[in-house]
């Protein structure tokens, strides 16, 4: 994975000092940690099951090639959040990035993620991605909430189309983001 200059960083939440920076390869079993030690609410949601060992080598291997792009939130040496840039190969949607983020329910509300969605949006960027959608449950209220404040505009409702860890199906909630004008709001 190749080193970004631009980091590390580090920002003051909650009165901790959290650093933001990309997530290394070594990083699989400190992600494995955080993920283990998410709620059962949380993990209720997640598009990918990140406790799983294998699904965390695939996300590794994604960083590295390139197609995904993830900075990690660091505290005590644990990771308490991340925000990922999630990119497929199909061409057709190569103008569009998908954003994830995660932060520890013990840092929820101090702007953590909008920090860690920033990142993103950068990168997206950097990209010249046009555009970022975030997909949740329809019934994820404050994560719906959350992605409005940072500019998020829902675009679509598909009916029954995610089903969560208790095999109970969701209406999937599309919301998206215009990258271009990013910067314009800086
Ligand atoms: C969604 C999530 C990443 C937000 O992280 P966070 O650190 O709490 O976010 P911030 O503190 O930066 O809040 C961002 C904005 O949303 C608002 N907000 C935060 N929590 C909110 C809530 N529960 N309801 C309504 N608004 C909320 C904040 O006031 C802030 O707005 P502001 O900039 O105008 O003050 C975090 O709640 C989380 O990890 N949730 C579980 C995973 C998830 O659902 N991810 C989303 C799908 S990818």
């Amino acid at each position: 994975m190749k080193a970004d200059k631009a980091y590390p960083k580090t920002v003051k939440i909650a009165e901790k000092t959290i650093t933001l920076r990309p997530l290394l390869e070594e990083d699989g079993k400190a992600i494995l940690d955080f993920a283990r030690s998410l709620p059962e609410e949380d993990l209720l949601f997640l598009s990918f099951d990140i406790t799983d060992e294998n699904v965390v080598k695939q996300w590794i291997k994604y960083v590295k090639s390139g197609l995904w792009h993830t900075i990690i939130a660091e505290n005590d040496n644990k990771i308490v959040g991340h925000a990922t840039l999630l990119r497929t190969e199909q061409i057709w949607t190569r103008h569009l990035g998908e954003l994830i983020i995660l932060v520890a329910p013990e840092l929820r509300g101090h702007g953590l993620g909008s920090k860690l969605a920033f990142e993103i949006f950068k990168k997206a960027e950097e990209l010249k991605l046009m555009k970022l959608v975030a997909r949740m449950a329809a019934t994820q209220k404050s994560a719906i909430a959350v992605f409005e404040r940072l500019g998020f505009r829902a675009e679509a409702l598909l009916s029954d189309y995610v089903i969560d860890r208790k095999g109970q199906t969701h209406d999937l909630l599309a919301m998206s983001y215009d990258v271009r004008g990013f910067t314009q709001n800086l």
